[in-house]
This record gives structure tokens, C-alpha cells and sequence, in this order.
């Protein structure tokens, strides 16, 4: 079968990891889809830089990210950022490409348009890495819920200001010294001011809530206050009481009289203070949990790894996987493997 062609825009901390493992398992990715994958090119800034670690020739890197984009049939964008990401996602769909992105900045403000856009033309705009990296919760919400009622989701959807504030904790740091460390580890927004302000969490928060309520929320709708003045002897004085500091982001339905327009929805980002014993009080590091409330289901929580390059592949390549298996199915396929030779495994006793 003809290869599903790969434009892949951005080479960064999670970019360099999904162009690695398409590399790397290129073989296995043809196996469960049924078709090989190709990486046409990738656009970056710099060409100059060393891209050795994807595995890629250096000739596949370009800063023409639109010439790309045109004649791709999946478009990978990892580049984050407004511009130039809006324009070259809008001009793949309008193109008939299926669309893979991590970048819940442009989601929380632009999603609404985006989305239609990809109904109008009947493509895929996934997007499970741009909420709480590794974790699958976006589908679950959108997709295993989607006939039941959920009422609340509350959790840790920022793994930089979970890093800071779980170390600060640990070590009693200040939070500038620590974010440098945050940063090295890639878990930080280019600008990490969207970080420690909460403006990460908070258009992630917009996107959990449009999916929970079946509604239109944008990062302008989502109240939203950081953990920039929160100072070590905060901390220790809230550890001396038994309770840690998280930055939490809580979306709710909440019931209003018929003159207000009847149930309506509360979204918002704030520290808050979390007994020791509070199942999110023991999520360390750049780790993410997610609690969602329903009226069916009751209380499930989502756990994992919710920053970092290879986490966030992780999710990135499960997107591309089921794009290129529609391509080759010619719509919503099972999600089984689509080769019929796939290897046997033996089957023993571990
Ligand atoms: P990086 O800053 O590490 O990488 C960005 C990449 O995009 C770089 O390769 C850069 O090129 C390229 N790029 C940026 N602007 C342009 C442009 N105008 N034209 C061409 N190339 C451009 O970002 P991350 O990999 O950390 O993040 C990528 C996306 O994933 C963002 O939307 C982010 O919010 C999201 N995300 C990140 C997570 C993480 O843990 N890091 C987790 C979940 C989502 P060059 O290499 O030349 O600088
Ligand atoms: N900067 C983000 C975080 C990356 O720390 O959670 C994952 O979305």
C-alpha cells in the first residue's frame, strides 16, 4: 500500500521524540496500520541545529513550514505558540489532511473554530497530548462518556508548577530555583510564564470542560491565578498544618434558577490547600491526575506522567496511529491492528 505521508511541524522536546519512535518502530507502525508511515519533511526554525536523535536524514528539515503542510495526509503540529500553528492547521484541514496537535494554547482560545472546521471537512483534529500529556483522557471524556452525564472534573493538569511546588515541599526551595530545573527537564512552555501564571492550566481546563459539558468554554472563560506568589515559608507553614499547596484546576456544573438560564458551568485554575491524606496530595514530580465526577460512572480518576517528551509522544503517536488507520479503513475503523500477518506471540507463564 502507498505510504500515509507525514508532515511533521516542530523538532522539539516532544517533536524530536515522536520523529524518533516513527524512526525507530517504522516497521511495527506499518504492522498496526497496515500501511507505512513517511515523515515527507519537518519544519523548524534553525536547520542548523543537530537533528541527529530523530533518526531522520538532515535534508527532511525546512523552515518552509507551508510547503509542508500542502500534500501531507497527516499534519503533526508540535510547534505550540498562536501563529504560525492557527494558520498552517487551518490550511491542512481546508486541505483534507488529518490533523495531530499538542497545542492546547491554540485549543483553548481557537478549539470551537478548529473543530468545525475539521467536521466541515470530514478529517480528524486529535489533539489527546494537549491535556495532561501521556494520559488518555480526552477520548475516555469525549468518546467511553459521551453517554453518560459528568458533573465535575477536578485535578493536577500542569506538570511544571506540580514539579515546583512538590520539590519546594520536599526541600523547602524558592520556586525560581526550581523552575530552572522544571525547564531542563522539558516540562516547561517556551515561555514558562504560561506555567507559574496558570495559563497553561487554565486553557487546559477549557478544553476538559467543553468536552465534559458538551459546550463552548475558551481560556478567557476559565478564571485563572498562578502560583507566582506563593514563597517557601508558604509552604512550610501549610506542611506544619498537614496540608500541601496544589495549583488545581476545577470545572463544575452548577444549577442557577430558570432567570439566569438554568444550569450553567464554573471553571477555574487556583492553588488550593489539599490535606496530606487527599489522593492528590501524593501526585510528585511533573506527574497529572484527574478525577471526573458522573452520574453513571461515579468517581473515576485518571493518573500518569502529564509532561515531558516521551510521555507526550506517547499520546501524539496514538493520534497518528488512529489518523492513518482511518486513511486506510476510509473511516472510523475498529482500532484493531489492520495487517492480518501480524506476528503470533507465544502465550506463556511469566
Ligand atoms: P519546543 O519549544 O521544545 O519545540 C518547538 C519546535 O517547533 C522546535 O523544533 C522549533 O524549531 C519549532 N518551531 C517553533 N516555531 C516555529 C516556526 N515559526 N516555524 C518553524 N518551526 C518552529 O516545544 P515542545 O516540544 O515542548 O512543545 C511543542 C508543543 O507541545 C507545544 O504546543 C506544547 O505546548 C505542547 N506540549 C508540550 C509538552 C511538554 O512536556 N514539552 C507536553 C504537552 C504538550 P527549532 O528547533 O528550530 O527551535
Ligand atoms: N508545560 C506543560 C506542563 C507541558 O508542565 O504541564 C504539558 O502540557
Amino acid at each position: 500500500r502507498e505510504p500515509i505521508t507525514i508532515a511533521l511541524l516542530g523538532s522539539g522536546v516532544v517533536g524530536t521524540s515522536v520523529a524518533r519512535e516513527l524512526t525507530q518502530n517504522a516497521a511495527d507502525f506499518e504492522a498496526r496500520i497496515g500501511a507505512p508511515l513517511q515523515i515527507v519533511g519537518v519544519a523548524v526554525r534553525d536547520t542548523s541545529k543537530d537533528r541527529s536523535e530523530t533518526g531522520l536524514p538532515a535534508d527532511v528539515f525546512t523552515t518552509d513550514a507551508q510547503a509542508l503542510v500542502d500534500g501531507a495526509d497527516i499534519v503533526v503540529e508540535l510547534m505550540g505558540g498562536d501563529e504560525p500553528a492557527k494558520s498552517l492547521i487551518t490550511r491542512a484541514l481546508s486541505n483534507g489532511s488529518s490533523v495531530v496537535t499538542a497545542n492546547k494554547a491554540l485549543l483553548g482560545s481557537d478549539g470551537p473554530e478548529l473543530y468545525q472546521l475539521a467536521m466541515d471537512h470530514g478529517v480528524d483534529l486529535s489533539y489527546e497530548a494537549a491535556v495532561a500529556g501521556a494520559i488518555p483522557l480526552i477520548r475516555p471524556l469525549r468518546e467511553s462518556l459521551a453517554g453518560d452525564e459528568v458533573t465535575k472534573v477536578l485535578g493536577i493538569v500542569n506538570g511544571t508548577t506540580n514539579f515546583i511546588l512538590d520539590k519546594m515541599h520536599r526541600t523547602g526551595a524558592g520556586l525560581r530555583d526550581v523552575l530552572a530545573e522544571a525547564q531542563e527537564l522539558g516540562y516547561a512552555e517556551a515561555d514558562p510564564t504560561a506555567d507559574v501564571e496558570g495559563y497553561d492550566a487554565q486553557a487546559k481546563a477549557a478544553i476538559l470542560a467543553s468536552l465534559a459539558f458538551h459546550t463552548r468554554v475558551r481560556t478567557s472563560d476559565v478564571h485563572v491565578e498562578g502560583i507566582m506568589n506563593i514563597t517557601a515559608e508558604d509552604i512550610t507553614a501549610a506542611r506544619r498544618a498537614g496540608f500541601v499547596i496544589k495549583l488545581l484546576a476545577i470545572a463544575e456544573k452548577v444549577e442557577r434558577g430558570e432567570a439566569d438560564g438554568g444550569a450553567g458551568v464554573n471553571v477555574r485554575v487556583h492553588p488550593v490547600l489539599l490535606s496530606r491524606s487527599h489522593p492528590l496530595a501524593s501526585v510528585h514530580e511533573a506527574f497529572n491526575a484527574v478525577f471526573v465526577e458522573t452520574k453513571l460512572a461515579g468517581e473515576l480518576m485518571f493518573y500518569g506522567r502529564g509532561a515531558g517528551g516521551d510521555p507526550t509522544a506517547s499520546a501524539v503517536l496514538g493520534d497518528i496511529v488512529q489518523a492513518a488507520h482511518h486513511r486506510v479503513t476510509g473511516g472510523r475503523g475498529s482500532g484493531e491492528s489492520a495487517d492480518a500477518d501480524l506476528p503470533i506471540l507465544p502465550i506463556g507463564e511469566s
